[in-house]
């Protein structure tokens, strides 16, 4: 069986077993990837058009409990300027993204526990009282099922939380003893019984990973089937333990992304701000390749350098209008438009 006809097969069965994994994400072309692209781009405008759907991202706290190896916000880096928005500030981002016609608030922070699960879940009621047209996305980390459940019943709609890996003893090199990969499955697994649309995903060319992490990676996929998948080249920031590692490949990056988009057709996958860092027509290549959806950032101006997770993050010198615009005619310079709406996952219509 060539390349071809694994995509195939995925294509046609929504599934591979592992030992294809590893033989596609061991050995491909860039004609391979042509492929794997072009079908994926055909499903998602099949499913959602030329449209893209927009977030606006609050980074409202860059406290963070942990200390994952990768991370710029870890809490062992003492180099970093720490920062906590209030409740105000936090609303007023909101109230700019909803002029600007974001119908979906992910508000994104380090693990701190100054918002605690109540803290947050006032502050999602005030958001669903003054925008009832909106979603409210959140990805705050591990917490426990009650809080998760608190959150929800406050009107959370969506979840991201990356597994990260889901090899066990991968997710052992990139975390420090005290954080566990079982705790952080067991989270995914709440969040969706709690009826979040929850999202799932990993970094590409994290620092140990392998082919056969990818692969599990995908068959996690497969079996928990998220709403989204959020996956990003790993890139290293000079302030932590993988400062000398290498960054992920931005050509695996978007291969993965056609392969999600093939093998979960109605998956939400954002085209991610890494993916725009590593490579500046990241985010229009990862549209091509079969992302659909992409997450600007709504943060204030004063507070975005503060936010790195890893070296050099786009989007940290622009305010949020300018954003939108720039994203809007980046779309536009591929043939696609950014759709004002929540963008839901749906189940997937009659898809020939
Ligand atoms: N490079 C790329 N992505 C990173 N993340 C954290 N640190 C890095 C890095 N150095 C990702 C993780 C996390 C998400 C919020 O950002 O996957 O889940
Ligand atoms: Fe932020 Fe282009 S999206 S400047």
């Amino acid at each position: 069986m060539n390349n071809r006809e694994i995509i195939d097969r995925l294509s046609a069965e929504r599934s591979l077993p592992k030992e294809l994994w590893v033989r596609l994400l061991t050995e491909y072309s860039d004609d391979d990837r042509a492929y794997a692209a072009e079908k994926a781009r055909n499903i998602s405008t099949g499913i959602f058009g030329r449209k893209i759907y927009i977030r606006g991202i609050v980074e409202f706290s860059n406290i963070c409990r942990n200390d994952c190896l990768y991370c710029g916000i870890r809490r062992s880096n003492t180099a970093l300027s720490r920062y906590r928005l209030t409740e105000d500030e936090i609303l007023e981002c909101c109230a700019e993204g909803y002029s600007f016609g974001f119908r979906t608030f992910v508000l994104q922070s380090g693990e701190d526990a100054f918002f605690t699960s109540d803290r947050l879940a006032d502050i999602v009621r005030k958001i669903k009282l003054s925008y009832p047209d909106c979603a409210v996305t959140l990805s705050v980390g591990e917490l426990e099922y009650g809080e998760y459940k608190l959150l929800r019943d406050a009107g959370a709609d969506r979840y991201l939380l990356r597994h990260e890996t889901a090899d066990r003893e991968h997710y052992g090199k990139l975390h420090p003893a005290e954080m566990s990969w079982e705790h952080r499955m067991k989270c995914l697994r709440d969040l969706k019984s709690l009826g979040y649309q929850t999202g799932a995903g990993i970094m590409v060319g994290s620092p140990y990973q392998t082919a056969e992490c990818i692969a599990k990676d995908m068959l996690f996929f497969e079996e928990f089937q998220p709403h989204m998948i959020g996956i990003g080249p790993f890139i290293p920031h000079k302030d932590t333990p993988f400062r000398d590692k290498t960054a992920g490949s931005y050509k695996l990056t978007l291969f993965l992304l056609s392969l999600c988009r093939i093998m979960l057709p109605e998956v939400l996958l954002p085209a991610t701000t890494a993916l725009g860092t590593i490579d500046p027509r990241g985010r229009e290549e990862g549209v091509l390749a079969g992302a659909n959806v992409i997450m600007p950032n709504l943060s204030p101006l004063a507070v975005r350098k503060k936010y790195m997770l890893y070296d050099n993050k786009i989007c940290t010198g622009d305010e949020s209008a300018q954003c939108r615009h720039c994203l809007e005619e980046r779309m536009r310079s591929i043939g696609y438009e950014l759709v004002i709406g929540r963008g839901d996952w749906q189940e997937r219509r009659a898809l020939k």
